[in-house]
């Protein structure tokens, strides 16, 4: 029985801006997002009945076609008119409804690993381009490492990555719905907006401080006035010293960047009273061992 396995890692998002609502409903997005050392893993197996199956060491992702992963799986069967069947088994390590895009990724990793074991021969650019129609964030989980996101999010542009650091993360203990956040967004009444365009000759000069200074997401304004817990959390990372403070998509998980373990340790540390899911890993930026392997 050969198995298939592909990592998924989570993102954060080091920017997010909404520049207006277009006519199918979604928002038109510029962030920039990068790859962080927490990843979920996924296991493929082929079977001969023609089934997907699925199964998880979290109780909290769906098992059916309610989640990415399977729809991936969905997807490529139909397209390719592929009679085999597959077992999806997901090693879960990145919260759920967290911010962290951990479902987009899954779909993304399944992609990617389904292109192998069913012989597709998809470029990633083709993987891309199916993952849009998974949702949003999958496109750039197909790609994975530090780019830019423009469109609904599937149009992409690499950039470098950031300077070398820890991120600390906090996730309260809710999840968040992504669609009940853009929904309250109120695009003509945004107070701050990120500088993306400072924030690319950020990491093109490999600029730590200005990165810190830089972060910026226009969901925070909604997510951390629906719940005022997140803004203490924040302001907690901040106050135990993290260089740069910012919740990652339509959150709730806020990080904080850390040029130093021990200091990231330290954090973590100070958290854990105050929220359960508390951790420090490292910024990627590139994931080497996944770039290195291609379609
Ligand atoms: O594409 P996806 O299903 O991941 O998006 C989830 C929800 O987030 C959408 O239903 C939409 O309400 C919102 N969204 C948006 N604009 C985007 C991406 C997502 O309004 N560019």
């Amino acid at each position: 029985m050969m198995i298939y396995s592909e990592k998924a890692p989570a993102k954060i998002n080091l920017t997010l801006d909404a520049l207006h609502k277009r006519e199918d409903g979604y928002h038109e997005l510029e962030m920039i997002m990068t790859t962080i050392d927490l990843a979920d893993r996924i296991d493929l197996v082929e079977t001969d009945d023609g089934r997907i199956h699925m199964d998880s060491t979290s109780g909290l992702v769906p098992l059916d076609e309610r989640n990415l992963a399977y729809r991936a799986a969905s997807l490529l069967r139909e397209r390719f008119g592929i009679r085999q069947g597959v077992r999806i088994f997901i090693h879960k390590k990145i919260p759920v409804a967290a911010g962290l895009a951990g479902g987009s990724s899954d779909a993304a990793a399944t992609l990617r690993g389904l292109n192998r074991m069913w012989k597709l021969g998809l470029t990633l650019e083709e993987l891309v381009k199916l993952g849009a129609e998974l949702g949003s964030d999958v496109p750039y989980c197909v790609q994975m490492g530090t780019a830019l996101a423009k469109g609904r999010g599937e149009i992409l542009r690499p950039l470098p990555p950031p300077p070398p650091c820890w991120v600390v993360l906090a996730k309260p203990p809710h999840g968040i719905s992504t669609a009940d956040i853009f929904r309250r967004l109120d695009i003509d009444r945004i107070s701050a907006r990120p500088e993306t365009e400072k924030m690319i000759e950020a990491l093109s000069r490999s600029d730590y401080p200005a990165v810190c200074r830089l972060l910026g997401n226009v969901l925070e304004e909604v997510t951390l006035e629906m719940f005022p817990e997140v803004r203490r959390l924040k302001e907690r990372i901040r106050r135990y010293g993290a260089d740069g403070v910012l919740m990652s998509g339509s959150g709730p998980t806020v990080f904080g960047l850390v040029d130093r373990e021990s200091r990231a340790r330290r954090i973590v540390n100070a958290l854990r009273g105050f929220c359960r899911q508390v951790f420090a890993v490292r910024m990627l930026g590139i994931p080497e061992e996944l770039s290195a392997r291609g379609g």
